[in-house]
């Protein structure tokens, strides 16, 4: 027989609670919430099996933009909102053919419209109007490739007509794509990164959160070490509600 169902304020655990139920453990459900969560882990395993971006990277990006976002507006909700849905940045790459996706060299100019692409795409995948996280996921998908300036895609929007959360995101991915191996480029010094964003501020970067990131290195550094040594310790099982979680408490 299955156990009550336990209201929550934000459905935390209740698709773990649900997948390992035994009789023992209150089934917990919050409505509407609980679907745009069961929404992103799925969406996590996609990520996943096509090897969109690696699984380190990002929950290291939900992680540094959680904590940015928190840095920037001292609204924990928000910061949190932040935190779980920016791991989906790129999750429009999902609907990116392999033979574009996976390619080894570079990418012709037509294969290189069709990923740019994935902004669009991610956003209508995220699509939710009533959900407030999968709104904050969906703004974060389409606007991070946007740029302060006006020179990024796919609208050019400019400053804050860019929404924050996208902003936010944008840096915390530059910073953790430079500041982590690649296949193809070891990892850049943390110093040269900072530089690198110091010299883009204004033009990429919102100038405001970039001194966020320089005002708030070291809770960076320590962020991206825990979310590593997770990492390395998990599993390959299924995605739990709590992968999506802050390292780091928001609170003074
Ligand atoms: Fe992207
Ligand atoms: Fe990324």
């Amino acid at each position: 027989m299955l156990a009550p169902i336990k209201l929550t304020e934000h459905g935390m655990d209740s698709m773990n609670s649900i997948a390992t139920d035994d009789g023992a453990t209150p089934r917990t459900v919050d409505t509407g919430a609980a679907s745009a969560i069961f929404l992103l882990q799925k969406l996590a395993v996609i990520a996943k099996f096509r090897d969109v971006e690696t699984t380190a990277h990002m929950f290291r990006v939900g992680q540094i933009a959680g904590l940015l976002a928190w840095h920037h507006t001292r609204d924990s909700l928000y910061a949190r909102l932040v935190c779980r849905a920016a791991p989906f940045h790129d999750i429009g790459k999902i609907c990116i053919p392999d033979s574009i996706l996976m390619k080894p060299g570079l990418l012709s100019g037509a294969e290189w419209e069709m990923m740019k692409k994935h902004p669009v795409m991610g956003g209508k995948l995220l699509h939710c109007p009533g959900s407030p996280l999968l709104t904050v996921a969906e703004e974060i998908a389409l606007g991070h490739h946007e740029k302060f300036d006006g020179s990024g895609y796919p609208s050019g929007q400019v400053a804050d007509r860019i929404p924050l959360s996208a902003r936010i995101a944008a840096i915390a991915d530059y910073y953790d794509a430079l500041a982590s191996d690649r296949v193809y480029r070891s990892a850049w010094q943390r110093e040269r990164v900072l530089a690198s964003i110091r010299s883009l501020s204004g033009q990429a970067f919102d100038p405001q959160l970039v001194e966020v990131v320089f005002r708030r290195h070291d809770d960076i550094v320590q962020v991206c070490e825990l979310t590593n040594q997770r990492w390395a310790q998990a599993d390959q099982g299924p995605f739990k509600w709590s992968d999506f979680e802050p390292l780091i408490a928001y609170e003074d």
